[in-house]
């Protein structure tokens, strides 16, 4: 058993998370923005990869009026415990909880900050294994699982066919190849070996365009 999992990307109108040097705070606008924290809210846990907490050092809370009660789960994928432990995560462990799920036995800094250490099978690549990870938070009680990204980390789960929903708020920029991809290698040679979801939905979203998908 896993959880159902939505896949949140906030791009520009060609794809992209952010610049070549890495900024991306903030491509979309304050609706969508705000949309992204009642995603959140709905969700019993958002997940992130290193690569985004080490870039942005997020603090992955619900930050929208009447909604602070709905705190979910924060997770990092961190095969090697490479979080920061004065990152903001890592700082608010004690107060919301935070799971970094890696390969290697816990971390006793991350542990003494509060963080529980979620140890899994390495998958092929080194790299914490999707499907045990999945498991072990479903054991856990995650139903609902809101992937953040980054390029990365949305590439994997769409591999991993583990990808339930899409809700894509693309802004009216572009960012050109040199920008970092949304969606990161997919090893997808033939057209027939691509992933296919249905459109939902489509709607503005201030300046920005909401996209909604599900699997088929
Ligand atoms: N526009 C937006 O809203 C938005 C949202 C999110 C991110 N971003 C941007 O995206 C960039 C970071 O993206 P990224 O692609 O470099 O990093 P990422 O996807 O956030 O993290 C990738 C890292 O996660 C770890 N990981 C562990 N298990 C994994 C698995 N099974 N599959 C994939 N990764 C796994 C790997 O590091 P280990 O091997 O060390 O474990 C990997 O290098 C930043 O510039 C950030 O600003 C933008």
């Amino acid at each position: 058993m896993r959880p159902r999992v939505t896949l949140k990307l906030a791009t520009s109108l060609d794809g992209r998370i952010a610049t070549a040097a890495g900024e991306s705070q903030w491509i979309t606008g304050e609706t969508a923005r705000a949309e992204g924290h009642r995603l959140r809210a709905s969700h019993d846990a958002i997940l992130i990869g290193v690569g985004t907490a080490i870039a942005d050092d997020p603090l992955l809370t619900v930050r929208q009026p009447g909604l602070e009660d709905r705190q979910p789960v924060r997770i990092v994928m961190d095969s090697r415990q490479r979080l920061d432990p004065g990152s903001k995560l890592v700082r608010s462990a004690h107060e919301s909880p935070v799971i970094v799920v890696t390969v290697q036995l816990p971390s006793p800094a991350l542990i003494r900050a509060g963080v529980e250490v979620l140890q899994v099978h390495a998958g092929r690549d080194g790299r914490v294994s999707l499907n045990h990870a999945l498991t072990a938070l479903r054991a856990k009680g995650v139903v609902s699982l809101l992937v953040e990204g980054g390029g990365d980390v949305a590439a994997s789960f769409l591999r991993g066919d583990v990808v339930d929903r899409i809700e894509w708020f693309r802004a009216p920029i572009l960012l050109g190849s040199e920008g970092r991809p949304g969606v990161g290698s997919l090893a997808a040679e033939e057209l027939g070996q691509a992933r296919r979801f249905r459109r939902l939905a489509a709607e503005p979203c201030g300046d920005d365009l909401w996209e909604r998908y599900e699997r088929l």
